[in-house]
């Protein structure tokens, strides 16, 4: 079964809306801990819209489970992952105007700086994934590239979900990540994943971690936090 990641950066983005001390990303890590999750992620913008610096550092400290830390490879943000050691890394691309992560990383383009990226982290014993889209070219090069794990983009899948065209991409999905396995890559997915669209992607039998968000975070404040990391725990299996 596939194990859920809850990534708790819109805990923070709630803070941040009053700039103030609460709610507390490093309560609600342990709440989604309590809960049955497997892992806590962040994503560490270069903005630092939601999550800090002070935050990542806290829960290094008290994350029992695993952290895994979504990253670009700005050279302030990589010096920060090689001193913190996460549990894991996950490389993403950062557009500053963005809403949040669009489309996957470039390997291919971004070859060289983001082979040097994963062999510094790697260096520190920390797990590396790329967040990429469900390409062969970047899985091959996500491989060669000297990756852990891939992760694979499930936005567009979520936003097409009941469509035609989601439909093709959940094959497209599908197929990555069997390559990616018989490559000897390891696959986890997310983005965009909710109580409507989950079921299918947690069935595909390769996919280890899905690392969901802002529907758990969405959920919670309608049925408490426990509850949505246990309903979406229950769509997952
Ligand atoms: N995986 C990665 C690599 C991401 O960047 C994000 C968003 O920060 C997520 C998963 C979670 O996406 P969502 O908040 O849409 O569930």
């Amino acid at each position: 079964m596939a194990k859920l990641c809850v990534n708790i950066d819109h805990v923070a983005t709630l803070r941040q809306a009053r700039l103030g001390f609460y709610p507390d990303p490093v309560e609600a890590a342990s709440i989604v801990e309590k809960s049955g999750a497997s892992g806590i992620t962040v994503h560490l913008r270069e903005d630092r819209r939601h999550i800090n610096d002070g935050d990542v550092l806290r829960l290094r400290k008290s994350v029992k489970s695993r952290l895994n830390l979504e990253m670009s490879t700005a050279e302030d943000i990589v010096a920060f992952a090689v001193s913190t050691v996460p549990d894991e890394a996950t490389i993403v691309p950062e557009n500053r105007r963005e809403l949040t992560t669009e489309g996957g990383l470039d390997t291919v383009k971004n070859f060289k700086r983001i082979s040097s990226v994963i062999s510094r982290l790697k260096k520190k014993r920390i797990v590396v994934s790329l967040f990429i889209e469900p390409s062969f070219g970047q899985i091959s090069a996500a491989k060669e590239a000297g990756a852990d794990f891939i992760e694979i983009h499930t936005g567009k899948y979520a936003n097409n979900f009941g469509k035609k065209s989601g439909r093709a991409e959940f094959n497209r999905i599908k197929k990555a990540a069997c390559f990616a396995a018989a490559l000897g890559l390891k696959v986890n997915a997310g983005h965009g994943l909710n109580l409507e669209n989950t079921r299918m992607i947690a069935g595909i039998r390769e996919i280890q971690d899905l690392n969901i968000g802002h529907s758990i975070i969405a959920r919670a404040v309608i049925c408490g936090l426990e509850n949505a990391v246990k309903e979406m725990l229950g769509i997952i299996k």
